[in-house]
Order: structure tokens, then sequence, then C-alpha cells
């Protein structure tokens, strides 16, 4: 049986990741207002991929016998400037994702929780690429000088993410 405490935190969790979902729903759609298919793409990919993180705490909650408790998702921002801006804001929101996860390690050990210490490790090794790969195309952007003809290679490039 998992305590309340855990309960409560993993279940705030599972909203965060369904928000990161939403944010990077919330880009993908940006991106094609732009016509920059391959980001929009890759945005698309990246927000299936958050909702597969929520439903990992979620299966987990019930497979510990905690109760999933389902809180209203946040509404995003709908509208950026550029490229370089939406992959400034996914560096910063996974760099918060992060600490929210080490948070979460922090009271798994302070609760003596063995097994959602055990779960959450798969999270910690994720976030190290989840930030690796936003900084990676940020530097890309950049270096393009984040002018929208200068992009085609880049989303070429990113509509290959499967
Ligand atoms: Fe679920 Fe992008 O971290």
């Amino acid at each position: 049986m998992i305590s309340k405490t855990v309960e409560s935190a993993l279940n705030r969790q599972v909203n965060r990741e369904l928000y990161s979902a939403y944010l990077y729903l919330a880009m993908s759609a940006c991106f094609e207002s732009a016509n920059l298919k391959g980001f929009a793409k890759w945005m698309r990919i990246q927000a299936k991929e958050e909702q597969a993180h929520a439903m990992k705490i979620y299966d987990y909650l019930l497979a510990r016998g905690g109760k999933v408790s389902l809180e209203e998702i946040e509404a995003p921002k709908v509208k950026w400037t550029s490229a370089g801006k939406v992959f400034e804001e996914v560096c910063a929101h996974e760099q918060k994702v992060t600490g929210m996860i080490n948070n979460l390690v922090d009271l798994s050990m302070k609760e003596n929780d063995h097994a959602t210490f055990e779960m959450l490790q798969w999270f910690v090794k994720e976030q190290v690429e989840e930030e690796e790969h936003a900084s990676a195309i940020l530097a890309q952007i950049q270096m393009t000088g984040d002018v929208p003809g200068h992009l085609f290679y880049l989303d070429h490039h990113l509509a290959k993410r499967e």
C-alpha cells in the first residue's frame, strides 16, 4: 500500500505530465500554422511521450493499491514568436520537470518507499534524455540564426522522428 503523501505527490505528477503533453500539442499547432511540419511532427510525438509518462505513473498508482485523482489541466499558451522561443521554453520546462522528479525521489526516500524510489529511476534517466534532446535542437536553431527561411533543413530532419 502506498502512503497518502506519496499518492498525492504522484497524482500531482500525473497532472504535470499531462500538462506537458498539452504544452507540446500547443507548440505543435503553432508550428503547423507556421508551415514547419517537421517541427510540428516532432512536438506531436513529444506530446504522446508525455501522455505515456503520465500513464506510467497512473498505472503504478493502481498497481500499488493507490487512488488515481485526476485534476484539472492548466491551459498552455498558444502563441510563440519563433522556433527558438519555443525551444527555450521546452528547455526551461524540462528543467522544471527534472526538479519535480528529483523532489519525488527525495520524498520516496524520506517515506522509505523503495518501490516508488525504484519506479522513479526510469524518470531520472528519461529526464537526462529530455533535457539533452531539447537543448541540442535549441543549439541547432541558434546556429541558423533562428530565421524561418533557414529552418528548412532542420524541419526536414525533425520530420524523421518516429
Ligand atoms: Fe515527462 Fe518531458 O518529461
